[in-house]
């Protein structure tokens, strides 16, 4: 089986390597890669995966590659070319591809179209309103007492996400995205979310249409500095499983979110088939989703795939063909962890083209693998090339091992400006 990849991110390795072990792939492109995506190898011939040098929201010359080379899966990761409508124009021309449609992809797309639909179809979730008048919104987060998250409605980078634990600071946050229009046409609208207090986990399942099968729990470490201080960034680590929900309250969990979700979507003619990624709060009162993705977490995909023992091609053909209620997920018994090595001023600004040392050093360790995310090739070197660089990612009986070992594999790792956060599962082992 041909497959073609979408993105260039450690997400995206970690899809590749996976896809790569199957015994189904003959060949693999992705669009653009990465150093690290560029150096894997197929397990069942020992091809190399090829980079395509094409921007992953380039869809006509996608489309037409696709066409070309009679791809016979192509796999999205990232958000942007879903929300671009990637999966209808393929399904339009009669190619395969995984990921949701862009009616699907609006849980990501637009955060007002994800809140109506939550209070239409009773999914647990923030008090919340959704408003374009500036005085309106002022209304409502003053009857917060100003202790609110304000979110532009469209796609932001994981930007858009402004938490107020006062009146003024909530004025200036909807002026910061209705006045001033720091995120363009993505915060024409706001979402406006009574802050919620708890322990914030990742949820993710694989849907086919009708059926959701749920994942183990994982948690992302959102901002920059230990002790969850700095500014947000796309994600410096994660770690699965969770202790913070047994088996119980995820199934229970799963009951409450997945089950009206699902027969919302079947009311509105939504067919969402790909990854539905709840970012969900545990609370005093239960579970309750902040926001929906409607992709691979990055870098949950680093930790879910390395304990994920099914073979991915058949679990995404089994997504792509409405077949997942006969399968049944297997995961690897004890935990992976994930360690993100950042640029120096990352999620700012930082350098590009620093030599990077200790590759293989690191994947020396066993049950360690190194996901590249911003990296390139310069000549034969390894060079960095984006704000986080690389995904450490280690996997073990326990989460404690498995942290260790994920930081005795980063620290073989050097490069100028290394950033890395050193309590990345600490929350876990508590
Ligand atoms: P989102 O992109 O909507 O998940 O928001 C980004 C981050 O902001 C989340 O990962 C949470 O840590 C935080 N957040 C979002 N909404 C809320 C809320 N209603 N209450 C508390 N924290 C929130
Ligand atoms: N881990 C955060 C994200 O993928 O949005």
């Amino acid at each position: 089986m041909k497959i073609l990849v979408i993105g260039s991110g450690g997400r995206e390795h970690a899809l590749v390597w996976k896809l790569a072990q199957s015994p189904h792939a003959s060949r693999i492109w992705c669009a653009p890669a990465n150093a690290g995506i560029a150096g894997e190898r197929l397990v069942s011939n020992g091809s190399s995966v090829e980079s395509l040098p094409i921007a992953a929201e380039d869809l006509p010359r996608l489309a037409a590659f696709a066409r070309e080379q009679r791809v016979d899966l192509t796999v999205v990761g990232p958000d942007n070319p879903l929300a671009l409508g990637i999966v209808d124009l393929f399904q339009g021309e009669g190619l395969r591809i995984w990921g949701p449609n862009q009616k699907a992809a609006q849980f990501e797309s637009s955060k007002v179209f994800s809140q109506a639909f939550m209070e239409r179809h009773g999914i647990p979730t923030a008090r919340a309103g959704s408003f374009e008048d500036v005085g309106a919104a002022r209304a409502f987060t003053d009857s917060l007492g100003g202790r609110c998250a304000v979110k532009a409605d469209g796609l932001a980078l994981g930007k858009g996400v402004l938490l107020c634990h006062s009146v003024p600071e909530a004025h200036e946050a909807i002026d910061e995205i209705l006045v001033k229009q720091s995120f363009g046409t993505a915060g024409r609208k706001v979402v406006i979310q009574e802050l919620l207090e708890g322990v914030e986990v990742s949820l993710h399942a694989l849907c086919d249409g009708t059926t959701a099968r749920l994942f183990p729990t994982s948690q992302d470490h959102k901002r920059a500095l230990d002790g969850d201080q700095g500014l947000n960034t796309g994600g410096m680590g994660t770690y699965c499983p969770t202790p913070f929900m047994t088996e119980e309250a995820l199934a229970e969990a799963g009951r409450a979110i997945l089950d009206p979700w699902l027969r919302g979507c079947a009311a509105e003619g939504i067919d969402f088939r790909g990854i539905l990624y709840p970012g969900v709060m545990l609370t005093r009162t239960g579970p309750k989703v902040l926001e929906f993705n409607a992709r691979f977490g990055d870098p949950e995909t680093q930790v879910y795939l390395t304990r994920l023992e099914n073979d991915l091609v058949e679990l995404l053909e089994a997504s792509v063909e409405g077949r997942l209620g006969s399968v049944e997920l297997k995961w690897r018994p004890g935990a992976s962890v994930c360690v993100v090595l950042a640029s120096g001023g990352y999620p700012g600004a930082y350098a590009k083209g620093r030599p990077i040392t200790g590759l293989s050093e690191a994947e020396g360790i066993a049950d360690v693998k190194v996901f590249h995310a911003g990296t390139a090739l310069r000549g034969l070197d390894v060079v960095t090339n984006g704000g986080r660089v690389l995904g450490v990612t280690a996997w073990g009986a326990s989460l404690a091992v498995a942290r260790d070992r994920a930081y005795a594999a980063a620290d073989r790792i050097a490069f100028e400006g290394r950033q890395l956060r050193r309590d990345i599962a600490v929350k876990g082992l508590r």
